[in-house]
Formats: structure tokens, C-alpha cells, sequence
């Protein structure tokens, strides 16, 4: 039998091989655009600023945030993904700035505080509850004391979250949790401060718009 995290894979590595997943595949989010904004005013611009995109797909707002001059690593679980992130148009000045690699967030291979700034678009409403702790331990390892954290995950009122509301469902295989915004709280409270919280709705979807601020002085303990 396999296990949940090898049903996600399997279920992403479908969705890149069929080219048919249900989030765009070139367009950024303009709410991410409007949080990556606010990290530049809060810190004085992108230039020289580090940021991972953590589970990037196919390098959409890796290519956003480069375009904005911050200096990104891209890295997501799925070669497919990664290669075509890696095969996306971009002005050749960019390349210096732009970078992808394969990797899985529960192994990033990167120094402690390796960087100032980590998005996430997607990637934590695909990971099990269980798996929250070692999330969590897995930002605050590579994020900067004082690091933001721009994070986008499934809302409650998404439609999937349907007549049951049950907070998580599979689908096709695919791990998914619909987040209140009392569920962020409980997650990230202890560990990070919410600077901006925003849902959207649009048609059947909702989603969560976060940007947080790492503590300078975080609790190693994590909440289960
Ligand atoms: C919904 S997609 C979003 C992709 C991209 N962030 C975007 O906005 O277009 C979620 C992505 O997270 C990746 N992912 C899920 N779990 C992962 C893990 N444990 N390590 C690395 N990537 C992961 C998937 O392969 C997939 O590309």
C-alpha cells in the first residue's frame, strides 16, 4: 500500500505529466505580487534579498519575484515541474537571479538562515497535519530571524470544502486541508507575526493570503 506522501507525489507527478492541474501555470498571483511589494518597502527593496519558493511548480512566481530583482531559488519535489520552471522564457538578464533545483521540503538542502524570505504558494495545504512540526522546523531552518514567510494556502470557502466541511479531503489521491484562519494562528502564532491576512474568493475558490515575519527569538518547540 502506499503512503499518503507517496499519493501526493504521484498525484503532482500526474498533474505535471498531463500538463491539466487545476492552478495556473504562467500567471502569478496578483496577491502574491502585492506581498512580494510589501517585503520590498518593509526592507528598503529586492535587491540582494534571498528567496526560496518553496514548491515552485513550474517557476511562475519564482519568475515574478526575479523580475522584481530578488534573487530566488526555486525548488519543488517534481523534475517535470522543475524542468519546465527551468525551460520558462525569461530576459537573459535575469538568469544570475533565477535559479531551480529538485529537492523535497523535508530535506532542503540549504545552510540554517540561508534566507530572507520563503513563499510558499500551494505547498502547505498539501501537507498532512502530522507533518505541520516538521513544516514548520523546516521554514524556521532556512528562514532568517526576521525573515518573511508570504504564504497562500486553500480557505474554508473553497467550494471543495463542501456541505461536509470536514477540514481536509482527497482528491485523485492528493492530500488537501481547507484553513481557517484560526487554524493559521494556531500553526504559526509562537513563531511568527502576521503582518497581512487577506482571503479571497473568487467563484468556488477561496484562498488565504498571508504575509508573516519570523520571530527574532523562536521557541524550538513546535506545536503537534
Ligand atoms: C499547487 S502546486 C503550486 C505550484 C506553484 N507554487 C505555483 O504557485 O504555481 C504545489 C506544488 O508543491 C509541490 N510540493 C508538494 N509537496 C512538496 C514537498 N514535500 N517538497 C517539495 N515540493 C512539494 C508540488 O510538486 C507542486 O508543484
Amino acid at each position: 500500500m502506499r503512503s499518503a506522501y507517496e499519493e501526493n507525489r504521484r498525484y503532482f507527478r500526474q498533474a505535471y505529466e498531463s500538463g491539466r492541474h487545476g492552478w495556473a501555470a504562467v500567471e502569478p498571483s496578483p496577491y502574491v505580487a502585492r506581498n512580494l511589494t510589501h517585503v520590498t518597502r518593509l526592507g528598503g527593496g529586492a535587491s540582494g534579498v534571498r528567496l526560496l519558493d518553496l514548491g515552485c511548480g513550474e517557476g511562475r512566481h519564482s519568475l515574478l519575484a526575479a523580475k522584481m530583482g530578488f534573487f530566488v531559488v526555486g525548488v519543488d519535489y517534481e523534475l517535470l515541474a522543475v524542468v519546465r520552471a527551468q525551460d520558462q522564457a525569461r530576459p537573459p538578464d535575469l538568469k544570475p537571479l533565477l535559479h531551480f533545483l529538485v529537492g523535497d521540503l523535508y530535506a532542503l538542502p540549504f545552510r540554517p538562515c540561508s534566507f530572507d524570505a520563503l513563499l510558499d504558494y500551494g505547498c502547505l495545504h498539501h501537507q498532512r497535519r502530522a507533518d505541520w512540526p516538521y513544516y514548520l522546523a523546516a521554514v524556521e531552518n532556512v528562514l532568517k530571524p526576521g525573515g518573511y514567510l508570504l504564504l497562500s494556502v486553500f480557505s474554508t470557502a473553497f467550494e471543495s470544502f463542501g456541505p461536509q466541511k470536514r477540514s481536509w479531503h482527497l482528491a485523485h489521491g492528493a492530500y488537501r486541508r481547507f484553513f481557517t484562519a484560526q487554524d493559521l494562528h494556531a500553526l504559526f502564532d509562537g513563531h511568527f507575526d502576521f503582518l497581512n491576512l487577506e482571503e479571497e474568493r473568487e467563484d468556488k475558490r477561496g484562498f488565504w493570503h498571508a504575509l508573516l515575519r519570523r520571530q527574532s527569538h523562536c521557541p524550538r518547540t513546535v506545536k503537534a
